[in-house]
C-alpha cells in the first residue's frame, strides 16, 4: 500500500504505525476501481435512476444477474438455469442468511482444518457445532471425511454440511485437487449434507485459470457456491451472488428479509451490472491479478531468502501465503517476537481453527507494495532467529 487512505478510521483497516501488518487479508485501497465506480454510478442514476433507488426485485436486478449468467455459462461450462441465482451482500452476508435459513442450532457442520477463521465466527454464531475434517494441501483428506460422516450419523448427529474454501484457500492459499472435489460432492451427495462453497478468491487467478468450482461439477442440489465482488472489485460495495437449488434460493426470495427490504444492496447491484457491462470488471480483475502475482512473488523471493528453514508453498491465486515454521516454533510466540521487530500475521493457532496451525502463519501479500513485502519478510527472518 503506498498511501494512507485519508479516513482510515472509517474502514475496517486499522494500521498500526511502524508495523507492516500482513494479516490483513484487504485490498489496496490504492488499486480499488473508483473511476470505474463513478463512470458506472452516473450512467445508471442517468439511465434507470428510478430504479436504482427503488425497493428491488427480491433475487436482484436482472441486468447484473444476465452479465453473471453469461460469465458463469462462459468460465464454468454450466448453465446457471432459472431460479438458481441470487444476489447478495457479499460471502459473509450470504453465509449468514443461508445458515438461518438451512439449519437449526446445533446442527453439524463439517469444516476444513484449518479453515477461514471468520467464517467460523459465523457458523458459531447460529450456533453450530462444528467438526474439524483434516485438511492437507490437497484438500479435505477423503478417508478421514467418510469416517467421521460414518461417527457422526452413528451418534444420531448427521452433518448438515460442509464449508469450504477449495478455490485459493484462505488461509493456505492452496487449491483442492480434482479427486478431492469429486470425492467431496460424492460423500455429500451420498451423505445428503450441503456443500457449501466460498469462492470468494476465483477470480484472482495467477498463473492459470482457476479449477472448476464444486457447483460447476456436483448434482444440481449438493453445493450452494458463495461468489462475491469484494476482492475482484472492491470489498465496500457489499456485493455477491449464490447459485444453487431453485428451492434453496426460493428460501431466501420467499423469506421475510427479502420480502420487507426487497432484492439486497439494489443499487450496488445495479453500478455494478453498469460497470461490467461497460467492460470494466475485466479490466479491474487484470489489474489485480498483475499487482497481486508481482507482490507474491516479491514476497515468496523474499520469505525463501529470509526465512530458509520453513515451508513455503507457492499459490496460484487468492491473497494469501501459508508459512510452516521450523518443528517446535509456535506461530502464537512468533507473533510477540515478530510486532516486536515491527511486522505482524495471522497465527495458526487459534483463529484458524480447528486445529492444524499451531506451527505456521497466514501472510497476505495482497495490501502492500512489492518493497514493503521484502521488508516485512526481513523482519520476520530476524524475528525467527532467536527461535
Ligand atoms: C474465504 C473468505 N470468505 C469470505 C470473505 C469475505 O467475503 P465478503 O467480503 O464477500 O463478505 C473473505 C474475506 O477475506 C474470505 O477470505
Amino acid at each position: 500500500m503506498t498511501t494512507q487512505p485519508k479516513y482510515l478510521s472509517d474502514t475496517q483497516m486499522s494500521l498500526r504505525p511502524g508495523i507492516l501488518d500482513l494479516g490483513l487479508g484487504h485490498p489496496d485501497p490504492t488499486l480499488l476501481p473508483i473511476e470505474a465506480v463513478k463512470r458506472a454510478t452516473a450512467k445508471i442514476l442517468d439511465d434507470l435512476g428510478l430504479e436504482a433507488l427503488s425497493y428491488g426485485w427480491a433475487a436482484g436486478p436482472g441486468p447484473l444477474a444476465d452479465w453473471l449468467r453469461a460469465r458463469i455459462r462462459n468460465n464454468e461450462g454450466r448453465e446457471v438455469r432459472s431460479g438458481e441465482l441470487l444476489i447478495t451482500a457479499g460471502n459473509s452476508h450470504a453465509l449468514d442468511q443461508l445458515l438461518t435459513l438451512h439449519t437449526q442450532p446445533g446442527d453439524v457442520a463439517l469444516v476444513e482444518t484449518p479453515t477461514y477463521h471468520l467464517a467460523v465466527r459465523i457458523l458459531k454464531d447460529h450456533p453450530l457445532q462444528l467438526v474439524p475434517v483434516p485438511t492437507d494441501d490437497e484438500g479435505p483428506q477423503l478417508d478421514a471425511l467418510k469416517q467421521t460422516v460414518t461417527d457422526l450419523k452413528r451418534q444420531g448427529k448427521p452433518p448438515r454440511l460442509l464449508y469450504t474454501v477449495p478455490t485459493f484457500h484462505n488461509p493456505t492459499g492452496c487449491s483442492w485437487s480434482m479427486a478431492r472435489r469429486l470425492g467431496m460432492i460424492e460423500v455429500a451427495t451420498e451423505s445428503g449434507f450441503l456443500i457449501i462453497e466460498d469462492d470468494v478468491y476465483r477470480e484472482l487467478a495467477y498463473d492459470a485459470p482457476a479449477s472448476p468450482s464444486l457447483w460447476s461439477l456436483a448434482p444440481t442440489g449438493v453445493v450452494a457456491r458463495l461468489g462475491s465482488f469484494s476482492k475482484s472489485l472492491s470489498p465496500g460495495l457489499r456485493l455477491g451472488w449464490l447459485t444453487a437449488h431453485a428451492s434453496l434460493i426460493e428460501k431466501h426470495t420467499s423469506g421475510g428479509l427479502l420480502d420487507s427490504g426487497g432484492g439486497i444492496n439494489q443499487f450496488a447491484a445495479m453500478v455494478v451490472s453498469a460497470l461490467c457491462q461497460a467492460g470494466d470488471f475485466d479490466v479491474q480483475v487484470s489489474r489485480f491479478q498483475q499487482a497481486y502475482r508481482e507482490r507474491r512473488d516479491a514476497l515468496l523471493a523474499a520469505l525463501a531468502e529470509h526465512l530458509p528453514t520453513c515451508a513455503v508453498q507457492k499459490p496460484g491465486g487468492g491473497f494469501f501465503v501459508w508459512v510452516v515454521l521450523p518443528d517446535g516454533v509456535r506461530s502464537d510466540a512468533l507473533l510477540t517476537r515478530a510486532e516486536a521487530c515491527g511486522v505482524s500475521f495471522v497465527p495458526g493457532v487459534k483463529p484458524c481453527w480447528a486445529g492444524g496451525g499451531e506451527n505456521a502463519i497466514r501472510l497476505a501479500f495482497s495490501l502492500y507494495a512489492p518493497d514493503e513485502l521484502r521488508e516485512a519478510a526481513r523482519r520476520l527472518g530476524e524475528a525467527l532467529i532467536p527461535c
